[in-house]
Order: structure tokens, then C-alpha cells, then sequence
């Protein structure tokens, strides 16, 4: 039987617990350190079992040790962004809320693949394999699957077509340098650039990278979670199901893209052994330009966690 621990019962964790119980494809443990929050979450989802059609169980736990056996962990817990704040600004105070999850799952879960959202994601993720010391293939950041979807949503709102048709991706860090890639953005094959003028594509890019900070400020008290959520599920499905899916996802760079020693946003092959591949493409000079500078975004919060260790 498939297991997935979810660790932080906050907006983003328990709303991934939900829509993958729904999936009804593995167990669940949704772990918090404040353990009535995660059995009450978890317990709750579970009596929506009956209505909702599934059948796996979800289970909420205080103590890390019940991840023991998980085929994938997928770490949420940590501090979201407030009104006016970067993701950057995240990295001090979360990390030491990663790290020490990071350890714990080194010791429980050994053999899991492990999804990162935690923000700064590149930084966070770039921890959680340090700590670790998984193998590459076997730690991913969530940003990309979140940022193609919005950018997907906003080129179908625009066009009016559905969201389904449209193919677009989001590469680099994910943070404000973020890189949307307009030239392999199409709607069912045909490139966006056919479709839309110059200037309504550089207010997609636009809107694309500060939606994060939309939502946080219409919501106020809250940054995303249903998207992030749904974006992990993705994930988690991609891998348990072995479906070798390409999503834009954070991988560990070894010279792909001229680019080694950091997470950053790429498409990968997620399949049963985590990111099987990376997909290399060639790029335009414009956008080699733009993830040459996202990269040394993420490079100096990579080197802000190496003198944190
Ligand atoms: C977002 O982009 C919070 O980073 C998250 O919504």
C-alpha cells in the first residue's frame, strides 16, 4: 500500500491531504507539531470518506516517527508570507523550522522521494538535500507546477479557451526573477504569439510573476494554498503512479543549462524513481539571459544556507 506523509498541517498541508485523499491512490499521515491540529484535520477528511468515495486512511500524528515506510514526504511546514514581504525574507526563519524536519525525515524515511515547498522554495529545497543527503533524483522543489498553472489560467482567461489547451511553463528560481517562457507557450500547438498582442503576453508574464502576492493581497490573512496544493498532488501522483509526467519542478542542476550546485525550476520526467530526467531544451538568447539571472538569485540563498550549516 502506497504511503504519503504530508508534514505541516497549515492551509497548504491539510488542503493537500484533502485533494489527495479524493485521488484515493495511498495512505496519508498528515503530520504537525501541534498534534491535536493534525489528528483533527486528518480526522475530519476521513469522515468525508464515505461521501467522497475513498477508501485509503488518513491518519494525523505529532510524532515524525510515523512516516517510517513513506514512498513520498512532501514538506510544507514553515512560516507563509505576509502582506509587503518577499519569499527571500522567509529564508532565516524557516530554515530552522526545514532543518530540522529534513533530519527526521533522513532518519525515518530514508527511501522516500522528497517534495519541498516551504519558501524560499530553491533555498528550502536546496536545505532539505543537504540535511538529508538524498540522492538528487530524490528531492524536488514545488514551484514551477504552481506558476505554469497560473500562467496557463491567465492565457486561457484572456483568449477564452479552456485551461486544458493551454501549454506553458515556468522556469528558474521562484521568486520575483522567475522566468515564464512565452515561446514554447502555445494553445493546442499554436505558439501564443499567433494569438495575442505583444503587450497583452508582457502583462500575462507580469501578472504570472507577482501571483503570488496577488492572492496574499486580496486574501490578506493568507497566501495561496489551493493551487500550491493542487500543484503537489500533481506531483505526488506523477510519482507514486510512475506516469513520467514533465512538470517544471526544482531539480538539483549537475551542468544542465550551464548551470550546477543549485534548485532551480526546469522540466523533469517525475516518474517512480523522482526526477528520472531533466529535460534540456535550447533556449533564445533572451530567455538563456533570463535564467542566467534567476540562477544567480538562487545561488546567493543557496550560499546564505551554507553559512547557516
Ligand atoms: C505562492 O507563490 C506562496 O509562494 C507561494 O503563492
Amino acid at each position: 500500500m502506497a504511503k504519503v506523509s504530508i508534514l505541516g498541517a497549515g492551509s497548504v498541508g491539510s488542503t493537500t491531504a484533502q485533494v489527495l485523499a479524493y485521488r484515493d491512490i495511498c495512505d496519508i499521515v498528515l503530520w504537525n507539531r501541534t498534534e491535536g491540529k493534525a489528528k483533527g484535520i486528518a480526522l475530519d477528511i476521513q469522515e468525508s470518506a464515505p461521501i467522497a468515495g475513498f477508501d485509503h486512511a488518513v491518519v494525523g500524528t505529532g510524532d515524525l516517527k510515523d512516516i517510517k515506510g513513506s514512498d513520498v514526504v512532501v514538506l510544507t511546514a514553515g512560516a507563509p508570507r505576509k502582506e509587503g514581504m518577499s519569499r527571500d525574507e522567509l529564508l532565516k526563519t524557516n530554515a530552522s523550522v526545514v532543518k530540522p524536519i529534513a533530519e527526521r525525515v533522513k532518519k525515518h524515511a530514508p527511501k522516500s522521494k522528497l517534495i519541498v515547498l516551504t519558501n524560499p522554495l530553491d533555498a528550502m529545497v536546496y536545505l532539505a538535500k543537504k540535511v538529508t543527503g538524498f540522492r538528487k533524483e530524490c528531492v524536488v522543489g514545488m514551484a514551477g507546477v504552481l506558476d505554469s498553472a497560473r500562467f496557463r489560467t491567465f492565457i486561457a482567461g484572456e483568449l477564452g479557451v479552456a485551461p486544458s489547451s493551454v501549454s506553458a511553463m515556468v522556469l528558474g528560481g521562484h521568486g520575483d526573477s522567475m522566468v515564464p517562457m512565452v515561446d514554447t507557450a502555445t494553445v493546442n500547438g499554436v505558439p501564443i504569439g499567433k494569438l495575442l498582442s505583444k503587450s497583452k503576453i508582457d502583462a500575462i508574464v507580469e501578472r504570472t510573476r507577482n501571483a503570488g502576492a496577488e492572492i496574499i493581497s486580496l486574501e490578506k490573512e493568507s497566501s495561496a494554498y489551493y493551487a500550491p496544493a493542487s500543484s503537489l498532488v500533481a506531483m505526488v501522483e506523477s510519482i507514486l503512479e510512475d506516469r513520467k509526467e514533465v512538470h517544471p519542478c526544482a531539480a538539483y542542476l549537475n551542468g544542465e543549462y550551464g548551470i550546477s550546485g543549485i534548485f532551480m525550476g526546469v522540466p523533469v520526467v517525475l516518474g517512480s524513481g523522482g526526477v528520472e530526467k531533466i529535460i534540456e531544451m535550447k533556449l533564445t538568447g533572451g530567455e538563456a539571459a533570463a535564467l542566467k539571472k534567476s540562477a544567480e538569485n538562487v545561488r546567493a540563498q543557496a550560499k546564505q544556507i551554507d553559512s547557516i550549516l
